[in-house]
């Protein structure tokens, strides 16, 4: 039986993370606009992806999903949209040859424009501000003009994904293969206002994809409300402290009917917890039957402090939590369905470590992510090679052949 799947439109239950909108009214104009307007992505392509995140579930295909941590709308230009892009397929070509497994490749764009924070303000020479909440809401600059949440932001926000799909739908059609867009679905004014009603049930029409974070999963907040009644393909994060209770509970609310692709579980544990972690999430989950797609996004249990004080991200952690993500995996015969992780196409300087080496005295150098540091191209390819190698010696019938051995 489906639960009776809650209305998208209805007024929800309490909702984490929101902006503390100044002018209300201007923000239900500018919500009321955009739901007149035309629909992002179609109801039949997010059900494409649902059915290509199926044969990841039953582990005959691999996902790979990347982008900004938060895309700005100044960076919003043609060259840093086919930068991405391009990183992102030359990663899926690699994956692929070594998985002989076809890659699903889901850019963290035109969408990723909002940012759930630890603290709502900042305070810099003792002056307090309200804390940047990513492009859709305010600005950057520490002016309380360009802090003060501005609706008119959720209309720029659709524009400059509009914008960001015309170039990627550009680039598919010149070199064929397929792409999807996701984002975290945090602002609910902006998701709600792109949502639309199909024969088969409401979509939210923004992406291909929506997640819901780590700081906003509460089992009866607004978020996951809001997921559980549109038809997307749909994931939620997983921190270190998630129970496998947790787990089973998202299982039950967001995927009733069992429906393999529509349900992945993002996990982010940090390297040094993924070991203990992850095995009784993802034992209890496939114990009940359910066929989630399991990724890991080894970037935001990594998080470190460079010496100049930017937050950065050790390249070796981030193998070390994918090669403990692929052990768990291998140990309870499920799949390793993919990773999430955030990079640029650019050479910037934002994580430690690769091949061509960014130290960490050089990480002020190219600092240019607006939110968490971010791999640059050649790191994501490095990763790219690791993940080959990972999924040639985790393909079943190839680790039988080499046995047990070292
Ligand atoms: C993110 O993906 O940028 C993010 C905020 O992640 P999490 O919800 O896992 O902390
Ligand atoms: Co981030």
């Amino acid at each position: 039986m489906t639960p009776h799947a809650p209305s998208p439109h209805a007024v929800d239950p309490p909702a984490a993370q929101q902006p503390d909108w100044p002018d209300p009214a201007a923000l239900h104009a500018v919500a009321a606009d955009l739901a007149g307007r035309p629909a992002l992505v179609t109801a039949a392509e997010c059900d494409l992806l649902r059915a290509r995140l199926a044969e990841v579930a039953h582990g005959a295909a691999v996902t790979l999903q990347g982008g900004d941590c938060a895309e700005t709308f100044d960076g919003t230009t043609p060259g840093r949209i086919e930068s991405t892009y391009r990183t992102i397929r030359q990663m899926a070509a690699v994956v692929s040859g070594g998985a002989a497994l076809p890659v699903v490749q889901v850019g963290r764009m035109a969408g990723q424009y909002a940012k759930p924070r630890s603290r709502p303000d900042e305070t810099r020479d003792g002056v307090t501000l309200p804390a940047y909440r990513g492009d859709l809401v305010n600005g950057r600059e520490f002016t309380e003009r360009s802090r003060t949440p501005s609706a008119g932001r959720l209309r720029r926000g659709y524009e400059r994904a509009a914008g960001t799909l015309d170039v990627l739908r550009g680039l598919v059609a010149e070199r064929g293969g397929e792409f999807f867009t996701a984002h975290e679905a945090l602002v609910l004014e902006y998701e709600r206002a792109l949502t639309r009603e199909a024969a088969s049930g409401a979509y939210d029409l923004s992406a291909h994809l929506v997640w819901v974070g780590e700081r906003t999963r509460q089992p009866a907040g607004a978020h996951l409300n809001f997921v559980a009644g549109v038809r997307n393909p749909v994931a939620v994060k997983l921190g270190p402290a998630s129970t496998p209770d947790d787990a089973l509970a998202l299982v039950d609310m967001l995927d009733p009917d069992r429906e393999p692709g529509r349900l992945t579980f993002i996990t982010r544990m940090g390297a040094s917890a993924v070991r203990e972690a992850l095995p009784d999430l993802v034992a209890k989950v496939t114990t009940s039957g359910a066929r989630v797609v399991w990724v890991c996004d080894p970037m935001h249990g990594n998080t470190v402090s460079a010496p100049s004080g930017h937050k950065t991200r050790w390249l070796v952690d981030v193998v070390d939590e994918i090669r403990g993500f692929f052990e768990v995996h291998r140990s309870l015969g499920t799949h390793p369905g993919g990773v999430h992780l955030e990079l640029s196409g650019e050479h910037v300087t934002e994580c430690v470590g690769g091949t061509y080496e960014v130290l960490p005295a050089q990480v002020p150098d190219r600092y240019d992510t607006a939110c968490d540091p971010r791999l640059n191209r050649g790191q994501a390819l490095d990763l790219a090679f690791e993940l080959a190698e990972l999924y040639a010696v985790s393909t079943p019938d190839r680790s039988e052949d080499e046995g047990d051995g070292e």
